[in-house]
Parts: structure tokens; sequence; C-alpha cells
């Protein structure tokens, strides 16, 4: 558990500028469901669904470092499992797990690259037809449709900005009937028409009721950061969005605990150090700023109307405010930013550009009279 995976600390220039230039302000930071986690995730994926593995294969959308997906392939003997992960260092590391799989029982597994940031490893053990486990470099906006379309469950335990989480709400639309979703923020509703709908309890269910979660599109998951368990947004595909809408309304009148499934995306320092963007004035004028361009972005624990230059006071910048090196991923129409930290490539959306300074150019200011 804890804060120091592998999957933190193998970050480098290259997977910060895989959110830049692919996952389209995707963000890199990281956690991990632990081995407890994912056999819950497993009941709750194949309850009352025995033909589950048989009706498609598990995909893993931000597999960081592949665990999970590993776990599913080797604890699931019906399924192919089909994992996707941005950074190209995460993805790296999964696929020498993967080869290490191979050498140490070859007479089970045979690992294949592919194809630049693709491999491919084969469980011989089925017989005439080996059962598959596809890694993939890349964005989770990009996974084709017919992959979608032959999910029987896919687990998106990625946290990402507002912006992307509509693209991932859009994406999996393509999932079919039945398919359930487990994802780190709730995303229904995030697109017209959407048939994401919560995972029903059976009715007089109660013995199933902790492994299917609250029933109300809430799942508790044994995490890294939280290990007794974090809320994590868990539905099953309607058939349309009319049903989908009318399985919200019958779950919300239902009494019971609700698990709660944390809604603020993409946690960054910034926000988490509390700052307050109150103090500051309305965005105005043109701030000069374009995507992929790099900057300093303040932070402090107080809520200063100017947090002044970076080259100021005692340790590069006025007590109290801190200056991270970021590139600008996208300027929105009314000039708040989202920003890709350099050091370990977490996002944050919404920063306001009084809080964003370009590299070496200060601004002039009218002295205080
Ligand atoms: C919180 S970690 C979860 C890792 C893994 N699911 C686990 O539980 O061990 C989320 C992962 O999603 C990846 N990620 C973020 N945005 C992505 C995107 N657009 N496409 C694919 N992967 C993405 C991150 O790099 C990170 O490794």
């Amino acid at each position: 558990t804890g804060h120091h995976l592998a999957g933190h600390e193998v970050v480098g220039a290259e997977d910060v500028a895989s959110v830049v230039e692919t996952g389209q302000g995707s963000s890199l930071l990281y956690g991990e469901l632990l081995p407890d986690g994912v056999s819950q995730l497993m009941e709750a994926f194949f309850v009352n669904r025995p033909d589950a593995c048989r009706a498609g294969s598990l995909l893993e959308l931000g597999m960081g470092t592949g665990k999970v997906a590993l776990q599913l392939f080797l604890s699931l003997p019906g399924c192919s499992v089909f994992g996707v992960e941005l950074a190209p260092s995460r993805w790296a590391l999964a696929d020498a797990a993967l080869r290490r799989l191979a050498e140490a029982v070859p007479e089970r597994f045979r690992h294949e690259p592919v194809a630049e940031h693709r491999a491919r490893l084969l469980d011989l053990s089925n017989g005439e037809e080996p059962r598959v486990f596809d890694i993939v470099c890349g964005s989770l906006l990009d996974t084709p449709i017919d992959i979608l379309a032959g999910a029987s469950a896919v687990v998106m335990e990625v946290c990402l900005p507002k912006e992307v989480q509509r693209q991932a709400c859009r994406v999996l639309q393509h999932c079919q009937v039945g398919c359930r979703v487990v994802c780190y923020a709730p995303l229904h509703g995030m697109v017209e028409p959407c048939r994401l709908a919560p995972v029903r309890l059976p009715p007089g269910a109660t013995d199933t009721s902790a492994l299917l979660g609250d029933g109300q599109g809430g799942l508790a998951l044994a995490a890294s950061w939280k290990p007794h368990g974090h809320g994590f947004a868990f539905y099953e595909l309607a058939e349309t969005a009319d049903a989908a809408a009318e399985s919200w309304e019958q779950s919300g009148a239902e009494e019971g605990a609700r698990i709660v499934v944390d809604t603020t995306g993409c946690p960054s320092r910034g926000r988490r150090m509390k700052y307050t963007d109150d103090a500051f004035c309305d965005p105005e004028g043109d701030y000069a700023w374009k995507q992929g361009d790099k900057v300093l972005v303040g932070y402090s624990w107080l809520p200063f109307p100017d947090l002044g230059e970076p080259g100021d006071g005692p340790e590069g910048g006025i007590d109290g405010v801190m200056w991270m090196s970021a590139f600008i991923v996208k300027v929105a129409d009314d000039q708040f930013v989202t920003v890709c930290y350099d050091d370990d490539g977490t996002v944050e959306d919404c920063v306001h550009p009084e809080r964003i300074r370009h590299f070496g150019a200060r601004r002039d200011r009218v002295a205080n009279s």
C-alpha cells in the first residue's frame, strides 16, 4: 500500500509528454487496487452472471504497471484481458512482468511483442484456442470500438479532469448491454444519451449487497491509498438511456446506506492545499499562453490576491507561495487553464490564470501609493 509504488517512481519526461500529446489532459496520478480489492472486484463483476466471462473480455483502461489486469487474467481462466496505459514507463513495467512470467513458465505462457508499445501474453493451457492478454500503450480514449463492444466488464480506475471524464463517458457508451463498469469518479449523465445505470441488487437481497455495492452506483474496494475501501462508481450498461434513467430513479427511491463516491475527479496538489481562488479578480485580459507552453504555476496556503513573481522573496517566491513547473494542456474560453505538472505528470484543471507565470517574464505592477 502507500504512495511510493513503482508506478509512482518510474514517471519521466516521456510520460508527461504523453499527457499533453495523447492523453488530452489525462492525469498520471497513481494508485493501485490491492489484491483483495481485485478479488472484491471480480465478485462484483461476476456475481449473478456466471456466463459473463464467455460473453466477452475484460478491459482495464488505465492499467498502470498491469498488476490488476494480470491478477484478473490469472484468476479468471475463461477470460481474455485487454489493458491500456498512457504512460510509456508504466506500460514498460507491465510488459517486463509479462516477459518474466513467460520466461518462468514457458510451458504455459508465451510473450509476443506485437508492435511498438503493444504486446501479448498467450495462455497456452487453453488447448486449441489460447487465451490472450493484450497490453497497449496509448490513451483509453482511443480504445477501438469493437474492443469496447466486446467487453463483459471494464475497470477504469483513473483520475481524469472533467473534460476527459466527459470523453470517457462517451467512450463507454459503446459497451454492450449488461457490461459492468467500475470507475474512479461518477461518469453517468456526462453525455446525452447515457446508458450507464446503477448495478441493482436482486430483489430481497441482503447477503450479496456488499459484493454488488450499495445498489445505487457505489462500490467500495481496497485500494493502496485507502486499504479499508475506497468508494468507486459502479455501473451496468442498460439497453437504452431511458432504461438507465428509470433504473436511477428506482435506486434513488430506495433506502439503504450509500457508498460515497469521490466526485473530485482529478485531485491536485493545489486543491489539496485548499488554495482559494476567491481572492483573485475575474480573469481579464490576454494571458498569452497556449497549449504546450511551459509555465510556472503558483499555489499557496493563504488567499493572496496576487501571488507575486517566482523570483521574489527568500525561497524562490514570496513567503507561503510555491511555484511548480508545468505544461499548459488546455486554455478554456473563460481563460481558466488545465496544467500538467512536470515532476510527476499529475494534472490540475480549472487553474485560475492569475496563478500562472511565463518563465523569466516578470509582470509590471502598478506600485501601491
Ligand atoms: C490510479 S492509476 C491505476 C492503476 C491500475 N488501474 C491499478 O489499480 O493498479 C491510473 C492509471 O491510469 C493511467 N491513465 C491516465 N489517463 C489515461 C488515459 N487517458 N489512457 C490510459 N491510461 C491513462 C495513469 O497513467 C495511471 O497509470
